[in-house]
């Protein structure tokens, strides 16, 4: 049984085609989320996911855990890429995306590891695993790009007045993004202050794009991203000209819209 919106909106004007979806809670949210990547997996002989880390997706993929232990999807022929991954911080640190990806989704499901793509890390070489994850997106086109939005309204690490044209790049961190994932460390001096992650352009050349927000701390992004100008200071609001984008809320994360 399909999940149930609250309210379905359409942006349709010059240059704009957004669809915005309202759910009752996170529960919701994170159970259309998972449809709609069920969809794409089991409608594609080599499915290509774009992923997400941080507490957004979390539900989105217990449930496709859940899937996969009832013997509903496989993750055999499903190709990933992920959008980021801090510099400097050792992969198997507990706060790394390579460490987060595997508690979170890849050790429970039967993915090939040959088909796990994430950004590298190391901080002595910059350029080359800048290249490096340029050369492995260009392989494979996204067939669905999981997003979540930072309080500042970044995608991916991509902050405020990154160009909308940049591809992978090293990137310093906001303060604000510091300060908002200081809560997954000890303290705020461990949060990395540098990051490498898919441009703006990579994200835009997926062919579907499924934006997720929750809580009341992201209703300010959403509402600059929605109803506001596309513009380099608000990195999300690219969005709304891409063909296929669909932005799913829940009541508290859409309280402006
Ligand atoms: P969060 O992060 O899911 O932990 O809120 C989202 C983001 O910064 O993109």
């Amino acid at each position: 049984m399909k999940t149930t919106a609250i309210s379905v909106n359409h942006l349709r004007k010059y240059g704009e085609n957004m669809k915005i979806e309202t759910y009752e809670n996170d529960e919701a949210v994170s159970k259309r989320a998972a449809e709609l990547v069920e969809a794409i997996i089991t409608n594609h002989q080599q499915p290509v996911l774009g992923l997400a880390t941080g507490s957004t997706p979390l539900g989105l993929y217990q449930r496709l855990i859940e899937k996969y232990q009832a013997n509903q999807l496989s993750f055999e022929n499903v190709i990933t890429y992920n959008l980021d991954e801090y510099l400097g911080l050792a992969k198997t640190h507990p706060e790394s995306y390579h460490a987060y990806m595997d508690k979170n989704l890849f050790s429970h499901v039967n993915i090939n590891p040959k088909n796990i793509h994430m950004p590298d890390n190391d901080a002595n070489r910059k350029q080359e695993i800048v290249d490096d994850y340029n050369q492995a997106l260009a392989k494979h086109p996204i067939d669905l790009q999981i997003l979540g939005i930072g309080e500042n309204a970044h995608i991916g690490f991509n902050e405020p007045g990154t160009p909308f044209d940049q591809k992978t790049f090293i990137v310093e961190l906001d303060e604000q993004t510091r300060q908002s994932n200081a809560r997954f460390f000890d303290s705020i001096d461990e949060v990395p202050s540098e990051a490498i992650t898919m441009g703006i352009k990579q994200i835009m050349a997926a062919k579907q794009i499924v934006l997720i927000a929750t809580g009341d701390n992201k209703a300010e992004a959403i509402k600059k991203t929605i109803k506001g100008p596309v513009t380099e200071d608000v990195p999300a609001s690219i969005l709304k000209t891409h063909p296929n984008c669909i932005i799913l809320l829940d009541k508290a994360a859409a309280k402006y819209v």
